[in-house]
């Protein structure tokens, strides 16, 4: 896919690793819609890509097939896809809320397939769809094991997607990138972050991920 002049809307823009793919995207001449939920950072990074904003909270009823369509509104259609939103919960599950575990699976897992079904109203022949899984969806880890099975579960539904739209022509990538320096392990819905290793530096992952997008490289093994 020719990236230049392609339609894209990035959810999570807002977050550390959104923002990075936004600006790979915009660097490659993409057209942008930029999804978060905080105001100033949407502001910033729309102001910066010159991407239209798009607000909302994915765990609500409705709210993804609403951003989905007034992106796809705004550019006139949608050619690219990517799903970056999510957050984590440290700790072992016996010691996390209902509550807690209830909104990891609602954002890890429940909002991403809805924003795949959304996307199959926007995205025609060649049109793509990415979606951020993580590492461990291969390696559960203990102290992480909701976000384990969520991105598990999102990693399995995209192979099986993957296969309901290849009739429309439709490229579904599901990319488990490992631990990056974004600052998510900072802001986790509950729990306290274990002595984490040096994370890698999110612009390079995001560059390789919208490489494989746009077709100008072979995906690593971190992208299928
Ligand atoms: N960082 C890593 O090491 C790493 C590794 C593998 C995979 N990932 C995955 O990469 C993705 C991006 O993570 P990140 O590192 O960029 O984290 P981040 O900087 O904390 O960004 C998280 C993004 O998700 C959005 N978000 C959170 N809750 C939301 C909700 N209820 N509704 C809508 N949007 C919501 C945030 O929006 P606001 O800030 O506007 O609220 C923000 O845009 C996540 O799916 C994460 O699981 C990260």
């Amino acid at each position: 896919m020719d990236l230049n002049g392609a339609r894209a809307v990035v959810l999570g823009a807002t977050g550390g690793f959104g923002a990075e793919i936004a600006r790979a995207l915009a660097a490659q001449g993409a057209v942008l819609a930029v999804h978060g939920r905080d105001a100033e950072r949407l502001q910033l990074i729309s102001a910066e890509v010159g991407g239209h904003p798009v607000a909302g909270d994915l765990t609500q009823p409705g709210v993804p097939d609403a951003v989905m369509d007034e992106a796809a509104q705004a550019l006139g259609g949608l050619d690219v896809v990517v799903m970056s939103a999510g957050a984590v919960a440290f700790g072992p599950v016996a010691e996390l809320d209902e509550a807690v575990l209830r909104q990891v699976v609602d954002l890890d897992l429940i909002a991403p397939i809805l924003v795949a079904r959304a996307a199959t109203r926007h995205l025609g022949k060649d049109g793509v769809i990415a979606q951020v899984s993580a590492v461990v969806a291969n390696q559960p880890m203990a102290g992480l094991a909701a976000y384990s099975a969520a991105k598990a579960g999102l990693t399995a539904f995209d192979t099986a997607f993957r296969r309901e739209m290849r009739r429309a022509g439709v490229r579904v990538i599901d990319a488990r990138p490992p631990h990056m320096e974004t600052g998510l392990a900072a802001r986790p819905l509950a729990g306290e972050p274990p002595g984490l290793a040096q994370g890698r530096d999110p612009r390079e992952v995001a560059d390789e991920l919208v490489a494989v997008i746009g077709g100008s490289a072979e995906a690593p093994d971190w992208i299928d």
